[in-house]
């Protein structure tokens, strides 16, 4: 079945003649650049914000400790505050945590349910990707402004300024002494974020991309009708990408990429991709592929890659054994309890390895 399904998406073998774990870290850096050339816009330059903690009251019945912590960035005589969340389980040391794009400012939220995570053993940071700069063609506020040029234009998209958040992020967990290792999370654009962000950061142990679809962990080529493609996400999310992606709608044969290999960059580390059987859209035919495709390269490492059937699995069956996961969960597009329950027991494994 999938040499088939691979023949009718016509990926050419990109990583041909890849077949040492050093002829890959050569190569690796060259696809990353593409991927930041040509679809998602290079990430402006790193300042070091300044950090503000303020503790909250609510503790979860007593399990945690509630920091709001604020970074703040400043360039050129322009400042620009994010508001973040810091919740860790009390008085534990070592503590994995998951750093979570959220969709919402508030605590929990719709995706983030604070206290199943706790009671799981695990801490959580997390933002509005929103506090971060606006979801829409307006580069002129937020983090943007500290970067756009008098016309209000960037060089890169707005998931590149998300991904350039959750970097600063991690640098600000690096240095809390109670920290642990530390997994990336989050759904549909903000999937497609987080698998950057660790494309491009190698210190997430785990990256965790939900339902993240077209131009995220999707293959680009072959799509059908009923899922999105590269003309469809451009069309209504322009500002998401950098000028050049436009140059492959309507043809995606062209991409000097596909959408696994900013899978491969996350290697040797571990990913999972997760789908839901009603999501047509995000299709996850191509979500599965890229998983297949991508595999090959931990095995490089001497890693187990991507154990799987010869077929997509079906709906609530698992392939979580190797370093490339792949969940299909039944109902529609959301970032459920069950996604964060296959999520929280393959980090579990990851910490007690
Ligand atoms: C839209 C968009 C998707 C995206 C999704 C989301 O459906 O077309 O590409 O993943 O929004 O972020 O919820």
């Amino acid at each position: 079945m999938i040499k088939k399904e691979l023949l009718r998406r016509s990926i050419p073998d990109f990583l041909d003649g890849i077949d040492t774990k050093e002829k890959w870290e050569k190569k690796r850096n060259e696809i990353r650049d593409l991927f930041l050339k040509e679809e998602y816009g290079f990430l402006p330059e790193k300042i070091k914000p300044t950090i503000k903690t303020e503790k909250q009251g609510i503790n979860f019945a007593g399990k945690a400790e509630w920091e709001s912590v604020f970074f703040t960035f400043e360039k050129n005589g322009k400042s620009h505050t994010v508001r973040t969340e810091l919740i860790l389980p009390k008085s534990k040391d070592n503590v994995p945590v998951f750093l979570f794009l959220d969709f919402e400012a508030k605590v929990p939220s719709k995706y983030l349910p604070v206290e199943e995570i706790l009671d799981g053993g695990f801490g959580m940071l997390a933002f509005c990707y929103q506090d971060v700069t606006t979801d829409n063609g307006d580069f002129t506020n937020g983090l943007c402004s500290l970067f756009c040029d008098e016309n209000g234009k960037c060089t890169f998209g707005k998931i590149s300024m998300w991904a350039y958040m959750a970097i600063a992020c991690m640098d600000y967990l690096e240095a809390r002494n109670e920290v642990g290792k530390v997994a990336i999370i989050g759904h549909s654009r903000l999937g497609k974020t987080a698998l950057l962000t660790s494309a491009l950061d190698n210190r997430f142990c785990l990256t965790c991309v939900n339902e993240s679809g077209c131009s995220g962990a999707s293959i680009s080529r072959g799509k059908t009708e009923q899922n999105e493609n590269i003309k469809k996400i451009t069309d209504t999310f322009p500002f998401w990408f950098c000028e050049n992606y436009f140059k492959y709608i309507d043809k995606e044969n062209t991409l000097p990429f596909d959408q696994h290999m900013l899978l491969s960059l996350v290697a040797p580390r571990s990913v999972m991709i997760g789908g839901a059987i009603l999501d047509v859209w995000a299709d996850n035919e191509g979500q599965f592929l890229s998983c297949y495709l991508a595999g090959d390269i931990w095995k490089l490492y001497g890693k187990r890659g991507f154990i799987c059937e010869n077929r997509l699995p079906s709906v609530n069956e698992h392939y979580l054994d190797g370093e490339v996961c792949f969940h299909l969960r039944d109902g529609e597009h959301f970032l459920s309890r069950y996604d964060w329950n296959v999520y929280m027991s393959k980090f579990k494994g990851i910490i007690n390895n």
